[in-house]
């Protein structure tokens, strides 16, 4: 990175402001109208202390019966073992009874099936623990086992405000108002997300949102993609959010069809996707806003690895190979025999399973 490229970062460094202003609860009543119907709940400090705490072990009573089974229990090798006493230390089931009442209610609100996430961040590296690799919650222990399994969700309660240029991380952190945000769950076409970038006030850029796919039909329909997003930034969104500069993420769901997904600081704690901090920050660089530049992958040799291979691994596991938490494993089994007891109890059916 060049000197100038070093000063415009500098330039545009993000503040705790501007972390907060893409909190969920803070923009989300002026912008209910634009994006998905979503449920706010402050989370008690007992539920935080659990998010922190290591391992995974889910309250009595957060389980629904039919939709638990979870492909681990494939093997029942370990049927014999007696997990008992060991992992109690650190696997004592905790119980937030007001707290799971108000999940349960917004998630039959919602329609009964919705998409979790903390002020910031949604647990999309820990995908891989669920039944169905997506991050639909239809019960309270479907929403706390992800959000307990998930490095991005940790990131958000302990480290808020990385990279801000104007505040001492552990002061900020105290400030903050943790709420579970509970989403109506959409069954998105990925193809059609976008990411936006706003600097100054004016839209620059514009990116698929999941740059590792190719997505033949972008080609064709790329002028209507930048005008639909540019017509719903000018009249939606520019003069109702706070910031000079920021980055919001739309769905397109067909023609002038757009639905607000979220909104995310400008800065390098937000991917840049297929553009890069140095050219999104450089005021008098290429991105310029006569019209926003809009990039997708245009053939199938720019797929790039899939950044989330990495969490395949659960974290556990790799600490648990590194020797690093022997505990951990005897908690995420503490959990799996949870699981099967309550179903082997409530369907005799599902033996073969
Ligand atoms: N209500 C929802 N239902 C289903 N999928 C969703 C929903 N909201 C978001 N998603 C998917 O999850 C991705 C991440 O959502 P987002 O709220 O931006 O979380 P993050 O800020 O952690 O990236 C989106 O790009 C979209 O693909
Ligand atoms: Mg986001």
């Amino acid at each position: 990175m060049g000197r100038t490229d070093v000063n415009n970062l500098k330039r545009h460094k993000m503040k705790k402001e501007h972390v907060l202003n893409c909190s969920f609860s803070s923009w989300y009543d002026r912008f209910k109208d634009l994006t998905i119907k979503s449920v706010v709940l402050p989370l008690p400090q007992e539920f935080i202390d659990y998010l922190h705490k290591d391992g995974v072990v889910l309250p009595e009573g957060s389980v629904q019966g039919s939709s638990q089974s979870r492909p681990e229990d494939e093997n029942d090798d370990d049927d014999d073992v007696d997990w008992g006493s060991g992992s109690a230390a650190v696997a004592v089931a905790p119980e937030f009874p007001e707290f799971e009442r108000l999940v349960k209610k917004a998630i039959q609100k919602l329609g009964g099936r919705v998409f979790p996430k903390l002020n910031w961040s949604a647990p999309r590296d820990a995908t891989w623990i669920s039944f169905d690799k997506t991050l639909k919650c239809t019960c309270p222990s479907d929403v706390y086992l992800l959000l307990k399994s998930s490095d991005f969700i940790a990131h958000d309660l302990s480290q808020p405000f990385l990279h801000c240029s104007d505040c001492d991380l552990e002061m900020a952190r105290a400030d903050v108002k943790y709420d579970l945000i509970l989403r109506r769950w959409q069954d998105l076409q990925p193809g059609m997300e976008f990411r936006c970038f706003v600097r100054n006030k004016k839209l620059i850029a514009i990116s698929q949102r999941h740059h590792i796919q190719y997505y033949a039909f972008l080609e064709s329909q790329k002028d209507e993609i930048i005008s639909d997003i540019q017509a719903f930034f000018y009249h939606m969104i520019s003069n109702k959010f706070p910031d000079e500069s920021y980055v919001f993420d739309v769905y397109r769901k067909d023609k002038g069809h757009l639905t607000l997904v979220d909104f995310n600081p400008f800065g390098e704690v937000t991917d840049a996707l297929l553009f890069t901090w140095e050219e999104l920050a450089n005021d008098s660089g290429e991105l310029k806003a006569e019209r926003p530049e809009f990039r997708f992958l245009q053939s199938k040799d720019g797929v790039q690895p899939n950044p989330f291979a990495y969490f395949a691994m659960p974290r556990d596991f790799v600490d648990l190979a590194a020797g690093e938490d022997p505990y951990k494993l005897m908690d995420l089994l503490h959990l799996k025999v949870q699981t099967s007891t309550s179903e082997n109890t409530s369907s005799d059916e599902d033996t073969t399973s």
